[in-house]
């Protein structure tokens, strides 16, 4: 096992702007990488950009600017969006960095030199938008390359191939004896299918004539790298392997394997199901150094998916603007179960948001902090009372809702971690219901019984901050400032009882702000 938990996600391509799924798939591994910072553990996270290919060739031409400036231009919408989200990663693979193409020639090299590239004539269909070679497997029921395809021409051409087909049987062999492979394991059958389908070898070379925009092959210089080939070595480049000294890269050996490489369900297979599994095995990793895939799934726009053409594309900085960052966190964690898809909608963004922080969490806080500077001029104490709603809340609801949320994230599973913090808020707020402190405040005889109830909806609200951290961060922290915890969020706080006798709370002041309905929403 190595000693830093490695996370790393798709690397985006840069030849548009950003979209709501690339934003969904960054801060879901966000936030499993928070969840480790949480528990107190080392975790490493990789994310970046894939910026070589036909794509960002084509549309650099468009605009009449060389490939790199192009390239940089769409980077510098990525790196402001993951910093308004607070996508907090470690590593940035940006694939014209010269140490990744470094990397990727000495791994072209190395295989070259084994024997497990070799150069072949091919005269076929090929989809242009693809970047690929069509096989009658492509037609559809009338025979024909269908739209999804784009422009399909025929070529006759020279390439380099990677001999993957000789490693199916391996891979067939992986897939049934490692269960952890595909999270989701319902994936799996998918890709068992696709692998047993596997007929030829991977062409891992473009012509310099047709695409020029990419890596040269170390032993013929002609040629550049098939943009897939590249893009999948990031995960290993930036993390340290074949680094040359002084790199200032992190130690391969401490961070590989990852613990999950999230990706969406379009890249599955072939990508990296088959490709990346087989080159990482063709390279030399044993089977117990290749990756988990965690497959998410995807946004839609009611029921449809979401596209450029159609122009039902949901722009992640426009809704960061109208409703901040932590709300769009907070939906696009908590509206979607990890591996299926969801529709997504703005109106239930405010819905939810409201529902389950303002009027629930948010209310909590401001009610607990209000009461207690009203009553006790916000100075806990903590009477010991045999109150059975109180010992209710203390030793079963939040110790319950604790390893919920734990089990929960674990499992990937954001959106039940969630519910189970949300649930505990609102059984806390059906004790202040219950226990009416406001009665309990003009009774001179309850005076025990208040102090009670107020030190347990504080310490429920440390906890409930600890929780929400990974995918709330500064929520969390401004609980905390309010509540005065002076901790930074750890998982081995949420254990009832740190606040101490006498501890006295902040002045309360909003986190969540209701989210009110905009004049002309995207989609609804
Ligand atoms: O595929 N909902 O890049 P990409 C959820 N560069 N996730 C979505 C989505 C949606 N509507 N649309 C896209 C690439 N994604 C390659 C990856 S990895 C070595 C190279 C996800 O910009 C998609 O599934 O098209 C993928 O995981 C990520 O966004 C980047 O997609
Ligand atoms: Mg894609």
């Amino acid at each position: 096992m190595p000693d830093c938990t490695y996370y790393t996600t798709a690397i985006d391509y840069t030849n548009a702007a950003p979209h709501i799924g690339h934003a969904y798939e960054k801060v879901l591994t966000d936030v499993l990488a928070r969840f480790e910072k949480l528990k107190g553990e080392p975790v490493y996270f990789l994310t970046g950009v894939d910026q070589h290919g036909q794509k960002v060739q084509q549309s650099a031409e468009k605009e009449g600017v060389p490939p790199q400036e192009f390239a940089d231009r769409c980077t510098e919408k990525f790196l402001a969006l993951w910093k308004t989200l607070g996508v907090d990663y470690d590593g940035w693979a940006a694939t014209t960095h010269p140490v990744h193409k470094n990397v990727v020639q000495k791994i072209l090299q190395k295989l070259h030199d084994e024997g497990q590239l070799y150069k072949q004539a091919h005269r076929g269909f090929y989809s242009v938008r693809q970047e690929q070679f069509l096989t009658d497997k492509e037609r559809n029921e009338s025979g024909e390359f269908g739209p999804e395809w784009g422009q399909v021409v025929e070529l006759q051409e020279e390439n380099w191939y990677f001999r993957l087909a000789q490693h199916r049987e391996w891979l067939l062999h992986y897939i049934d004896t490692h269960d952890s492979f595909i999270v989701p394991t319902f994936r799996r059958a998918e890709l068992r299918n696709a692998v047993e389908k596997i007929s030829g070898d991977l062409c891992i070379s473009r012509p310099k004539s047709r695409l020029s925009w990419g890596i040269e092959l170390p032993f013929d210089t002609e040629y550049v790298t098939y943009v897939w080939f590249d893009a999948l070595i990031n995960y290993i480049s930036f993390a340290g392997y074949l680094a040359e000294p002084g790199s200032g890269l992190p130690e391969f050996s401490k961070l590989w394997p990852a613990r999950a490489q999230v990706i969406g369900k379009d890249i599955l297979i072939p990508a990296h199901g088959i490709y990346w599994s087989i080159m990482l095995h063709a390279l030399g990793f044993p089977d117990d150094q290749i990756p988990t895939l965690l497959v998410h799934g995807w946004w839609n726009i009611a029921g449809a998916k979401m596209s450029k053409s159609l122009g039902n594309t949901v722009d992640p900085v426009l809704l960061a603007e109208r409703y901040g960052s932590g709300a769009l966190r907070y939906y696009l964690m908590a509206d979607i179960s990890t591996g299926k898809d969801s529709d997504f909608s703005e109106e239930r963004l405010r819905m939810r948001f409201n529902d389950e922080l303002a009027n629930n969490v948010g209310n909590l806080l401001n009610r607990t902090l209000n009461m207690s500077q009203r009553y006790r001029s916000g100075i806990l104490r903590n009477p010991p009372l045999a109150d059975a709603g109180l010992q209710t809340l203390s030793s079963q609801e939040a110790p319950a809702a604790v390893s919920a949320y734990t089990e929960a994230m674990t499992e990937y599973r954001i959106d039940a971690s969630l519910h189970a913090v949300v649930q505990f808020a609102r059984a806390c707020n059906q004790l202040i219901e219950a226990s009416a402190p406001w009665k309990l405040a003009k009774d001179p005889t309850e005076t025990d019984r208040l102090d009670a109830v107020l030190y347990h909806l504080a310490e429920s609200l440390r906890i409930i901050g600890i929780l929400l951290a990974p995918v709330l961060p500064e929520a969390s922290h401004s609980i905390f400032e309010q509540l005065q915890w002076p901790h930074p969020a750890r998982l081995r706080d949420v254990v009832w009882g740190q606040l101490p006798e006498g501890h006295v709370l902040g002045i309360p002041t909003p986190v969540f702000p209701r989210l009110e309905a905009p004049a002309t929403p995207q989609t609804e």
